[in-house]
């Protein structure tokens, strides 16, 4: 008996190792390949290519905003791995969701989107103008004029009355909770892409609008000169004035405008305040978002009660810190030891069986923590992109710097995008009524003061 239960456990051990994501890092054909195999899994959470599903929407409980996030990853995972698997759920998916307007604010998102889960959608389009992602047909939306849809909307949202002095909310509709909080994801999707269309078009009005919001940033002290970066401030309700700062600290946040910062200093042709922006918020990315040398999400990843949306902000990190390096070439040394790091520990986490509505290969679920030299069994579209984004972005330098309009970038703009819009039939009651409810909902599942929850 005793021979054939180690038998038994060998056979087992054996199936487990053949199916475990295996990863030599600086083996470009290891990286590729546990990158599609973690890619895989990634996008077999994806159904909205179905025949009755809709494009660019994934099942619950994932908000749209993360969709916009995960194409935005796989634009990236095509052009570092050159599998073209994904391109055409994922052109698909951005062309629909750009919606009637071409702004990525679909009216069947109107209840619940704010200026951030636009930005996540309209970074997906820049990385894909300036990735020579295959262009739509003229008739189609376009990536660039998508991102500048987007940006131009922003420049007219930008409060610049009495309160606070500027920034733009995080809600767009006066009826969403959060209408009166300015955060820091907002202002820094506005930044990030006002940073790369500056890049890209070589148009001056960009830059200037990148230097006033990370002014503006830092004016209401939601960037430290610590270059800490703050969740958010909110409007005071009798003045006018930002005074109640929520000081979590959430990874994205900090990547964001890490990144920007870079395009910056790219862009201004290597001005010394960006290069100490970058320097800066980079110093305070790495003590507060890695564990020796291995990321994590501070704030809920230990206790963990990281909720859904939190569960991918390490994926978005990884992706702006492979993009610094691109940027200002001088943090290479920094970052890419702390990507391959990463990428190593985010690998071994990479063994999940069985994980429950897990639909890629048995053996390759990736789990949260990368901490701990296995699997947390914590699993989902964020984890499994956190891990692709770990294990891809290590190919970061083997790839071509993005393109501008100079350097061979097609994508077509149009400056004016976006402001355009037909005064459509307000929102009806019915739609107010059920987005208070779904707000207020999320409100109640507010986690030490701090309201995270991206609408
Ligand atoms: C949906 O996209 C996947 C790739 O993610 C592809 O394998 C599948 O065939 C597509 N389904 C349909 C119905 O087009
Ligand atoms: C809006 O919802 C309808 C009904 O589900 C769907 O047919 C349509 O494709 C959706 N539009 C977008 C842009 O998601
Ligand atoms: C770092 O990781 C170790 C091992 O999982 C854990 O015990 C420790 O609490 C972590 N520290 C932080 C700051 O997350
Ligand atoms: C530069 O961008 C601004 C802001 O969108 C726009 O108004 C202006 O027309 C652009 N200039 C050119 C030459 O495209």
């Amino acid at each position: 008996m005793m021979w054939k239960l180690r038998a038994l456990g060998a056979l087992v051990l054996s199936a487990h190792s053949a199916t475990a994501v295996e990863l030599t890092l600086g083996n470009d054909a290891s990286v590729k390949s546990a990158a599609s195999t973690i890619a895989f899994g990634l996008m077999s959470y994806y159904t909205g290519n179905r025949t009755g599903d809709t494009p660019g929407n994934l099942p619950d409980p994932y908000f749209w905003w993360e969709t916009g996030a995960m194409f935005g990853t796989m634009i990236d995972y095509w052009k570092l791995t050159g599998d073209t698997s994904y391109n055409e759920a994922t052109k698909q998916a951005l062309v629909h969701q750009a919606g009637d307007n071409r702004d990525f604010l679909p009216r069947n998102q109107s209840r619940t989107s704010g200026n951030d889960d636009q930005g996540f959608w309209a970074m997906a389009a820049m990385s894909a103008a300036e990735n020579q992602f295959p262009d739509p047909p003229a008739d189609e939306p376009q990536w660039l004029a998508l991102a500048q849809a987007a940006f131009n909307q922003w420049a007219r949202l930008w409060d610049e009355e009495v309160l606070c002095g500027g920034g733009l909310r995080w809600q767009i509709n006066v009826f969403n909770v959060g209408y009166n909080y300015k955060n820091s994801i907002s202002n820094g999707c506005f930044f990030n892409i006002a940073a790369r269309l500056a890049r890209f078009t070589g148009n001056q009005t960009y830059a200037d609008w990148a230097t006033k919001i990370f002014a503006w940033q830092e004016s209401v002290g939601l960037i430290t000169p610590n270059y800490d970066v703050y969740d958010g401030v909110t409007i005071n309700r009798e003045d006018g004035n930002c005074r109640e700062t929520d000081q979590i600290q959430w990874s994205y946040n900090h990547g964001i405008y890490l990144h920007g910062a870079a395009v910056m200093y790219d862009v201004s042709g290597r001005d010394s305040l960006w290069k100490q922006r970058v320097d800066g918020i980079l110093g305070s990315t790495i003590n507060m978002f890695y564990n020796g040398t291995v990321m994590v999400e501070k704030f809920c990843e230990e206790p963990g009660f990281c909720d859904i949306d939190q569960r991918s902000f390490k994926g978005y990190l990884t992706r702006w810190m492979a993009g610094t390096t691109q940027m200002a070439p001088h943090t290479f040394d920094v970052i890419h030891p702390l990507l391959e790091s990463s990428a190593e520990a985010a690998a071994k986490a990479c063994t999940g069986s069985p994980a429950a509505d897990f639909n890629g290969i048995p053996g390759t679920a990736c789990g949260f923590k990368w901490t701990t030299g296995g699997f947390d069994g914590m699993v989902g579209v964020g984890e499994q992109m956190n891990a692709l984004g770990a294990v891809m972005y290590t190919m970061i330098n083997k790839v071509a710097q993005p393109l501008t309009s100079d350097t061979g970038g097609t994508s077509r703009g149009n400056p004016d995008a976006g402001l355009n819009i037909p005064e459509s039939s307000p929102i009806t009651l019915g739609e107010r009524v059920a987005a208070g409810f779904l707000t207020t909902a999320v409100a109640f599942s507010v986690i030490g003061g701090s309201v995270f929850v991206m609408l």
